[in-house]
């Protein structure tokens, strides 16, 4: 694997790659873990050549201490890559990305403006300004992102029709521990007692999904489930909702493709999720 900081040298490497055929795109923030592997592993079967991308983006941020204590692991991030068949790293720095002027802020309406987006005001313009830098910079035929960030795949999917990039966006299923708990460098904030209760928002999420397949009103199937999360003395629950799967609009009755959406806290943990109805 070849790794590239500067945009030159990116160049370069994008063109003896395009020799050999179509490139996958895996965006990253780097702690990576099993699930970022997996993207890289579908990326492989999906094209001839994977690029991944690690970069830190500060324009996502809306808390300067989240952005300050994310954790960075670069090295250990590189061999993980080159262990999963990943033939290109691009490491960029915050000025390769936002040269001094830059001006642009890409803003999807609608898609981004619920949940997610009510929670971290901000959050999904630095996410599809960043998404759009990068995938112009790489010009990929197909990117990954996984369905554990489910609204941001939404967004992404809905900027990449608006702008005509002709990019193929593809979701990857989230990757889980085994008692279902969704990885997420998060997760290593948990105490070992919060990492046990943690475990109850993937078990919660499930339980609504059964009963709304059972006939069960989806408004008492959610009640249900946010009691067990009360149970598990998650401190907030910031929403549990079924939603349209494109729009990410609230609806009552499942019909179309859905999909039951969560965010709550553990502890100082916010954690989200999602399973297909
Ligand atoms: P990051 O949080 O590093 O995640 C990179 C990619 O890995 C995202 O597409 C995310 O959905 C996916 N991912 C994370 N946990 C996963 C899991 N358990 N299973 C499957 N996929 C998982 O998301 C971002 O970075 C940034 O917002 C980014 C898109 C790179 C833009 O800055």
């Amino acid at each position: 694997m070849q790794t590239v900081r500067d945009s030159e040298e990116l160049t370069r490497s994008l063109a003896e790659l395009r020799q050999r055929g179509t490139i996958a795109l895996v965006p990253t923030m780097g702690a990576l873990h099993a699930g970022h592997l997996a993207l890289v592993e579908e990326a492989k079967r999906r094209a001839d050549a994977v690029v991944a991308t690690i970069f830190v983006n500060p324009t996502q941020f809306n808390d300067p201490d989240d952005l300050a204590r994310y954790p960075r692991t670069e090295a250990d991030d590189a061999l993980k890559l080159a262990g999963a068949g990943c033939d290109l790293l691009w490491m960029p720095s915050v000025d390769a990305i936002y040269p001094m002027g830059f001006a642009t802020v890409v803003r999807v309406s609608g898609v981004s403006e619920r949940w997610e987006g009510e929670a971290r005001p901000g959050h999904f313009d630095g996410v599809a300004t960043v998404v759009a830098r990068l995938l112009l910079a790489v010009r990929p035929d197909v990117a990954l992102f996984g369905e554990k960030d489910f609204q941001q795949l939404a967004v992404i999917r809905r900027m990449v029709a608006d702008l005509a990039m002709g990019i193929e966006i593809v979701g990857v299923p989230t990757m889980r521990d085994a008692d279902g708990l969704a990885l997420s460098s998060r997760n290593a904030r948990l105490s070992a007692d919060e990492r046990t209760r943690a475990a109850t928002l993937p078990a919660a999420l499930e339980v609504a999904r059964d009963a709304i397949r059972r006939g069960v009103g989806v408004g008492a199937a959610i009640d249900q489930a946010v009691n067990m999360l009360r149970n598990a003395r998650f401190s907030r629950v910031d929403y549990f909702v079924l939603v349209d799967a494109r729009t990410l609009e609230p609806v009552d009755i499942p019909r179309g493709e859905t999909r039951l959406i969560a965010a709550a806290v553990i502890g100082t943990t916010r954690l989200i999720d999602n399973i297909p109805l």
